[in-house]
């Protein structure tokens, strides 16, 4: 795809999606396990493909980002985007990794998301909603600083704001490959 966009971290980098990663996300999330709380998706390549093809569009436009978390030797271990870009507060989700990733992958892939979302976009707060019953990823945000601000039947709905994010960068610089 046109205008690549890369995010450089420490172990790892995020880079927007092109068309031949349709077989890895497909792989991603056809694995039972790790789908349980995101949306389905057809397990269907010539369908992901024009997926992302018309997706293409929409990151050209700077409406959304969807990135592949890849490390420093091109290993492709997960996937995160950025979207529903609202004029004060940037939505991210679809956060994804594989098991073999390395344990710092999680803690990695969340600073860069918001060094592009708070620093690159210049956003003041974020929003995503977890699924009730992930625990593990309701634990993960609230050890950042995260706010739950309401919630439906479905899902938490949490609020980050850039204060959050400049106190836990300083906690986790050493996670950083441009602590700031
Ligand atoms: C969401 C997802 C990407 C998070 O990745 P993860 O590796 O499971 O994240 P974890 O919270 O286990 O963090 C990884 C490691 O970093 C540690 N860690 C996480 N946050 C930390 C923090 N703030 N401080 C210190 N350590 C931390 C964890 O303890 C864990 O280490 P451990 O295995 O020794 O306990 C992953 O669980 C996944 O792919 N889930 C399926 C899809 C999904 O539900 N996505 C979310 C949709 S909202």
């Amino acid at each position: 795809m046109a205008n690549s966009i890369k995010v450089p971290g420490k172990n790892i980098l995020l880079r927007t999606v092109n068309l031949e990663d349709a077989s890895f996300i497909l792989a991603l999330r056809s694995q039972p396990h790790k789908v349980q709380y995101l949306n389905p998706i057809d397990n269907n390549l010539a369908k992901q493909q024009a997926w992302l093809q018309a997706y293409q569009q929409k990151q050209q436009n700077g409406l959304e980002y969807y990135f592949v978390i890849e490390s420093k030797h091109q290993e492709k271990l997960g996937l995160v985007r950025v979207y529903d870009l609202q004029p004060d507060s940037f939505c991210w989700g679809s956060w994804l990794i594989k098991d073999q990733a390395p344990k710092t992958t999680a803690i990695e892939s969340a600073l860069l998301v918001y060094e592009f979302g708070f620093g690159k976009l210049g956003y003041k707060q974020a929003h995503f909603d977890v699924r009730k019953g992930n625990e593990r990823v309701i634990a993960f945000h609230q050890r950042f600083g995260a706010s739950i601000t309401h919630e439906d039947e479905l899902n938490y709905y949490f609020n980050y704001q850039l204060e959050d994010y400049l106190q836990i960068k300083q906690k986790y610089r050493r996670y950083l490959k441009y602590p700031g």
